[in-house]
């Protein structure tokens, strides 16, 4: 595909990642903005070129791609006040990483007859990302108008993504799956290392304890799916073992109950369809944890 000049409006951890992805494929950074100079300046770094500066109209002047990685709150404000510039917007790509935001945020640039879009790759970067095999398989959410999603389609496999396409009005329940997913995970295994200051572990020995476990279900979600990947009591339908569990249970706080108790009774649904526990298990099971603290 033919070389872009592209510019990232808000280099911060996507902006950055993708930026150096971009460049490493021999596209040119041009602009490079942040709210502040310093961080601008450490985006360029980074990504090995462009301009610093903390105006994004200047660091959108030339650019054929404009990636906006600002947070989502700012992308609506940011969109006006750049169609508000006397920039010509006539065929250039405009796209924003939102994951909940669908490119008819940037509908101001598109009355400009920019080409809007939202590109979101479906990752958890904590920190900007460098190195040709950091989103590698990452799957790419990408819509909006027709032309700069073809480009997009075929940039996003150069930089190691799998583009899929997910409708501006499913936009929102595409994210919401995401952070329950991802973001929840990690509050969930905050929690769980938390409880283990009943063994006298501190949360960083419980996460090395547990870890090897929690990695090893989700490889075995990945190989087999959730029916079969279900181990454990419910799925042996081992009443014994859960009513020693309900003795442990009292040590942990409420909230924490009531999410396992709801979380077990889906385990009760998945252990029937894989046809480890009978109807009756099943019944005894969710009277058990009717029962329990
Ligand atoms: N991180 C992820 O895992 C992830 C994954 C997928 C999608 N996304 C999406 O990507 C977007 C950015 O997320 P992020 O995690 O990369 O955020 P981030 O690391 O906080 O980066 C945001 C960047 O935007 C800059 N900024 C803020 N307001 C600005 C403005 N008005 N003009 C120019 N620059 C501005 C910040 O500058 P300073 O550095 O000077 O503060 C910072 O560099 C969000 O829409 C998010 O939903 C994030």
């Amino acid at each position: 595909m033919r070389k872009l000049r592209f510019s990232v409006l808000g280099a911060g951890r996507i902006g950055q990642t993708l930026g150096h992805l971009l460049a490493r494929q021999g596209h040119s950074p041009i602009g490079l903005t942040c709210r502040t100079l310093r961080s601008a300046r450490q985006a360029a770094a980074f990504i090995g070129g462009g301009a610093p500066t903390t105006s994004n109209v200047r660091a959108a002047a030339g650019a054929d791609l404009i990636l906006i990685g600002t947070p989502d709150k700012t992308i609506a404000p940011l969109a006006a006040d750049l169609a508000r510039s006397s920039l010509t917007w006539s065929g250039r790509i405009v796209a924003h990483t939102s994951g909940a935001l669908s490119s008819a945020v940037l509908e101001p640039l598109r009355r400009r007859g920019a080409r809007v879009a939202s590109l979101h790759p479906l990752a958890s970067i904590a920190v900007p990302r460098s190195g040709d095999q950091r989103l590698q398989g990452t799957p790419f959410a990408i819509e909006g108008d027709p032309q700069s999603v073809r480009i997009l389609r075929s940039l996003v496999p150069t930089i190691g993504g799998v583009p899929v396409a997910i409708p501006a009005r499913a936009k929102a329940l595409y994210h919401l799956i995401a952070c329950l997913l991802s973001n929840d995970l990690v509050a969930f295994l905050s929690i769980g290392f938390e409880a283990a200051a009943g063994l006298g572990l501190s949360p960083k020995a419980a996460a090395r304890l547990y870890l090897p476990l929690v990695r090893g279900t989700i490889e075995n979600v990945a190989r087999l799916g959730t029916v079969r990947a279900l181990t454990g009591p419910v799925s042996r339908g081992d009443l014994a073992t859960l009513r020693l569990h309900a003795e442990a249970l009292r040590m942990l706080p409420g909230d924490l109950r009531k999410l396992h108790r709801l979380l077990a009774l889906r385990s009760v649904t998945l252990a029937l369809e894989a046809g480890t526990i009978t109807r009756d298990e099943a019944t005894r099971l969710v009277r058990q944890f009717g029962s329990m603290p």
